[in-house]
């Protein structure tokens, strides 16, 4: 096969798979739960981050080009939807963003996709504004 025939990478394999989405998503919240620089973030979720760790490491499955973990059980994430009960405005935007930049430069997530994936991430959360400011 010619080079030029084969797939790219998708951004699940270069990320190393089910195991790095799970340590990402891990390290993401427990930076989120402790971190006082994410104290917004923290306090827009609920006393326990159980449900919403779970629900990011499925849904991320699927959205960086793996298995499709998050519809196969629920179905569409209609994610702006979902996050219309929480206040969410600039500040909580840029917290996200951040905890995840940490979270992926911790967990040695390659430069160029990181870089990718920060870009991609602004568009997702910019998208879950709710409040002005
Ligand atoms: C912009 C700032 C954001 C805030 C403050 C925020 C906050 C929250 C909160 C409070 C929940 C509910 C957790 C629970 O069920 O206990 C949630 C759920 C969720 N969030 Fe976010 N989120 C943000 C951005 C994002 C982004 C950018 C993504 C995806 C890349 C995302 C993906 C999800 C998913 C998949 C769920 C689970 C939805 C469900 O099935 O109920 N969130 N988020």
């Amino acid at each position: 096969m010619q080079p030029e025939e084969r797939d790219a990478p998708t951004p699940y394999e270069l990320i190393g798979g089910d195991a790095k989405v799970r340590e990402l998503v891990d390290r993401f919240y427990d930076l989120m739960d402790f971190e006082p620089g994410y104290a917004a973030l923290r306090r827009a979720h609920g006393s326990s981050l159980d449900s919403a760790r779970d629900k990011l490491y499925l849904f991320l499955s699927g959205w960086l080009g793996g298995p499709p973990l998050y519809t196969d059980r629920f179905g569409h994430p209609m994610l702006r939807a979902r996050h219309l009960p929480f206040a969410i405005g600039t500040e909580e935007r840029d917290q996200w963003l951040a905890c995840m930049a940490q979270a992926m430069e911790e967990t040695d997530v390659p430069q160029e996709l990181k870089q990718a994936l920060e870009r991609a991430f602004f568009k997702t959360a910019d998208w879950m504004r709710n409040q002005a400011g």
